[in-house]
């Protein structure tokens, strides 16, 4: 079966959990496009050109452990505004997406640009300050040093640039069904999720 569903919103909104949770329901592959930015910014860190490290991402770029920090996040969100890193990254994950057996995406333009007909588009957000609230607890969580007001002006800097650019902004697609997190646990994220889910198999 193929059987797209694209999941996008901002930083820290509940996406990779809601992914991960519903390819593991429906038996569906993940792929987290994030990890694809923040692979070509990790590489930028390190002295290549974007452009460079976006044409000749490799399997090794993306497994590396150092993804997850803040200095990589800020990187990602730089290289991600470049026309020429997007457009080096869209073959792969058109690929992932219409793999047999079903896919989750998840990112920031799954549903408008890099699957504009995916079968289930759902927008997951949350506001600002609750963003920065669980970013800074998993920070916290994983070892690293954390100030709340700093992630919180991280998260809406990371927002404006992500809406803000001209190549694929960060918004959601007119056919998404919006999920907002902000008041909402974990389990009940994921349960409105798999029911968007359910009712687009149901509906195809
Ligand atoms: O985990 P978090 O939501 O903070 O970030 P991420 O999903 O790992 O993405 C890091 C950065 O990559 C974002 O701030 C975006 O600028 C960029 N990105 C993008 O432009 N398009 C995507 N499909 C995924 C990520």
């Amino acid at each position: 079966m193929i059987f797209t569903v694209a999941i996008d919103g901002p930083a820290a909104a509940g996406k990779g959990t809601i992914s991960r949770a519903v390819a593991e329901r429906f038996g569906f592959a993940h792929l987290d496009t994030g990890i694809l930015y923040r692979a070509v910014g990790r590489r930028v860190l390190d002295g290549d050109p974007a452009e460079l490290a976006a044409a000749t991402l490799r399997h090794r770029d993306i497994a590396r452990d150092d993804l997850r920090t803040q200095a990589v996040a800020e990187a990602a969100s730089q290289v991600a505004a470049m026309p020429e890193v997007r457009a080096a990254l869209v073959a792969f994950q058109r690929e992932f997406a219409r793999r047999d057996g079903g896919a989750v995406l998840d990112g920031r333009d799954i549903g408008t640009v890099i699957c504009p007909k995916a079968e289930v588009k759902i927008f997951v957000t949350a506001s600002a300050e609750i963003r920065a609230r669980r970013r800074y607890d998993e920070l916290v969580a994983s070892g690293q040093a954390a100030d709340f007001d700093a992630v919180l002006g991280e998260v809406r800097a990371r927002d404006a640039r992500d809406m803000g650019r001209t190549d694929a902004p960060l918004k959601a697609a007119e056919d998404a069904v919006t999920l907002d997190t902000s008041a909402l646990s974990i389990e009940e994220a994921v349960a409105s999720a798999t029911t968007i889910v359910e009712a687009g198999i149901a509906g195809r």
